[in-house]
Order: structure tokens, then sequence, then C-alpha cells
């Protein structure tokens, strides 16, 4: 029987088990998978530790590529032998195979390995959805990307550059601020606990007092506040992540002192909750993958079994750009 992460409770990263799991036959609308590759993402952690609620026992992971390898009652988009990859819920992407819903599926192009499509589908839908449909960035506008060289950074960085940004972002290290520059970042700035209160100013220095129309904040607790003081008038703080803890609630009054702000908190799954929606932006993401535009950098591999020390890694901010678990 293929093996399978499951949580039994929410917790450390000690509380993912690996189990034997029957796959049944897949049901109507559904096919088998057979993973070759699993994404880890930030979102799994919030997950496993209990910040997410979760109805118990459970599947946990929701990217992965694999290889169809039976299909249910009234599936027509795909067929046995087919290419795909996924990035959304339902849980469970954490097994060497599974059932899946046939109608959340994408088609994985000639050009995008596997491991590729695994390392990038759910956080190259994140940098498109950010760019292209929460605030369009235009050529020549100058924005604000925390966590510029993780994974859903080195994209976002990327395609920021295709569209004629100009970038600010925060990193971790020097070694990370080189990355996040060869990844199309103008001005990587390394902040940490001791530096971060004079991110404000750097900002208004790099835009000539005009600060930026958006930032793009998946830190959190330890950013929020100061991202809302990057922003010009009228600009939007998108909220998309909470890797440093959540944002505490706040006093929208702070809007107005900021010069009539706007927040937004947006999630995946909204942008691409119908098919056609999923569809176009996994074409746009892989295409400029194959076309070389956006090179995904896959800088960590564990086996699925070595899933905890994956975790540990990502949490301990260890990670750079995507990191995939391989069944
Ligand atoms: N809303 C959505 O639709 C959506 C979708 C995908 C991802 N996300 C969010 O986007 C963020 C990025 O996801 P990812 O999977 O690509 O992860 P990631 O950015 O590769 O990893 C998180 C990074 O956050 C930074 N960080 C700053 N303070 C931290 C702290 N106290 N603890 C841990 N990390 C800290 C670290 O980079 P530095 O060391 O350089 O600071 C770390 O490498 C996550 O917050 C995730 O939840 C949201």
């Amino acid at each position: 029987m293929p093996l399978a992460v499951r949580l039994k409770k929410q917790g450390g990263p000690e509380v993912m088990a690996l189990e034997e799991v029957a796959v049944p036959p897949p049901g109507e609308g559904e096919v088998s998978l057979r993973h070759t590759a699993v994404g880890l993402n930030f979102i799994d952690v919030y997950q496993r530790n209990g910040h997410y609620p979760l109805q118990l026992p459970s599947g946990i992971g929701q990217e992965a590529a694999g290889v169809v390898s039976a299909v249910g009652p009234g599936v027509t988009t795909v067929k046995v032998g087919d290419r795909v990859a996924y990035a959304v819920v339902p849980l469970g992407a954490y097994a060497e195979a599974r059932n899946y819903p046939a109608e959340k599926l994408v088609p994985v192009p000639e050009g995008v390995s596997d491991e590729v499509a695994a390392a990038s589908l759910l956080k190259g839908l994140t940098a498109w959805y950010l760019v292209r449909r929460t605030f369009k960035v235009e050529r020549g506008q100058t924005v604000l990307v925390h966590a510029a060289a993780g994974g859903v950074g080195l994209i976002l960085c990327q395609w920021l550059r295709h569209l004629g940004a100009r970038t600010i972002g925060t990193v971790g290290s020097e070694a990370k601020a080189r990355l996040a520059r060869e990844a199309g970042c103008d001005h990587p700035l390394v902040l940490d606990a001791s530096n971060r209160r004079e991110l404000p100013a750097k900002v208004r220095e790099l835009t000539g007092g005009a600060k930026v129309p958006v930032v793009y904040d998946s830190i959190g607790k330890d950013t929020f506040d100061l991202s809302l003081e990057c922003l010009a008038p009228f600009g939007l703080m998108v909220l998309f992540g909470a890797s440093s803890g959540p944002v505490p609630p706040f006093d929208l009054q702070r809007l107005a002192a900021g010069g009539s702000l706007y927040v937004t908190r947006p999630t995946l799954g909204t942008y691409v909750g119908k098919r056609e929606d999923l569809l176009a932006g996994a074409r746009e993401l892989f295409d400029l993958v194959a076309r070389k535009v956006i090179t995904v950098h896959v800088n960590q591999r564990y086996p699925l079994r070595e899933v905890s020390r994956a975790h540990i890694d990502l949490e301990a901010r260890k990670t750079t750009g995507s990191t995939v678990l391989l069944p």
C-alpha cells in the first residue's frame, strides 16, 4: 500500500507520521494519482501546528505533481498516463498516491518537469494573482515584497521584473539578498529585529519620498505596521501570509491616517475557485516557466519520509526558493 503522512493531532513537526493508506478506486469526478514530487508550503506549517483548524485525523499538503493512474466515472478532462499537478485542497499531497478531484487538476506542459511543477504551481499561482489580479502591477511602478528570497518571493521578483516594475525586497541574510537580486529584486534589504524599524525610511529614500502603491506582505506580525508606513496615499496593503505569526486586531482609523489606504487579506482558493481562472493562471505561469522568463529555484529536496526535517528547516528560515518532498 502507498505511504502517506497522516495527522492524528496538530503540533510540532513530530506529529507527522507516515502510514500505509489504501487508495480505493476513484469515485465520481475523481482520479487516482501517483505522485512524483510534492510541494512544501508555509501553509502546511499552519495546518500542522494548529494555527489553522483541521478536522482530524487528516492528510496534509496541497501541492503535488504526478501521473494519472485511474479515472473515475464522469471524468472527461484527463486520462490515464497524463502528467498533472494541483495546488488546492483537499489536503493529502504528502503521499505516494491518492485520489483527487479531476476538476482541480492542471495539465503539466512539455518543458516543465514534474519537480518544477510541484515546486511552482501553488507559489506561482499566488504570485500570478498577487501581481495580475489583486493589484495589477504596471511598468515603472515600485513595489515592496517581503521574504523576497522565499518560495513565493523568488517567483514574485521574477514576475515583477517581467512586468517592468522596480522591486524593493526584504530578506533575512546577505546570501538571501544575492538570490533575490539575481531574481530581479532591484533593492534587496537585509532586515532583522535590530534594523526593522528603519524600513519605512529606506523605502522613502529609494522612492524619492513617494513611497509605494502596494506592499506584498507574507511575514505578518513582525512587518505589518511597518508595511503600512511604506504605502503612498491610496496604497494597497496585501497581507497574504503570517510567517512570523498572525497580525493582531488593528484600528481601521490607521488607514485614514496613512492616506486613505486599503487592506486586503487574499487567499489563493478564491482566485482559482473557478476552473477557468485556475487554468488561465496555470497557463500564464507555465508559459513563463517554459520560456525561462521565470526560473523555479528548487533549492531543497527531502525524501518524503524526512518531512519533519523539511518543516523544521522551513520554519527556521533555513530554506530559500522552493522545496520538494520526493515520494
Ligand atoms: N494567501 C495566499 O494565497 C498564500 C499562498 C501561498 C503562500 N502564502 C504565504 O506566503 C508566504 C511564503 O510562503 P512560502 O511557502 O513561499 O514560504 P517562504 O517564503 O519560502 O518561507 C518563509 C520565509 O518568511 C521569512 N520569515 C520572516 N520572519 C519569519 C519567521 N519569524 N519565521 C519564519 N519565516 C520568517 C523567511 O525569509 P527571510 O529569512 O528572508 O526573512 C522565510 O524563509 C507564507 O506566509 C505563506 O503562508 C500565502
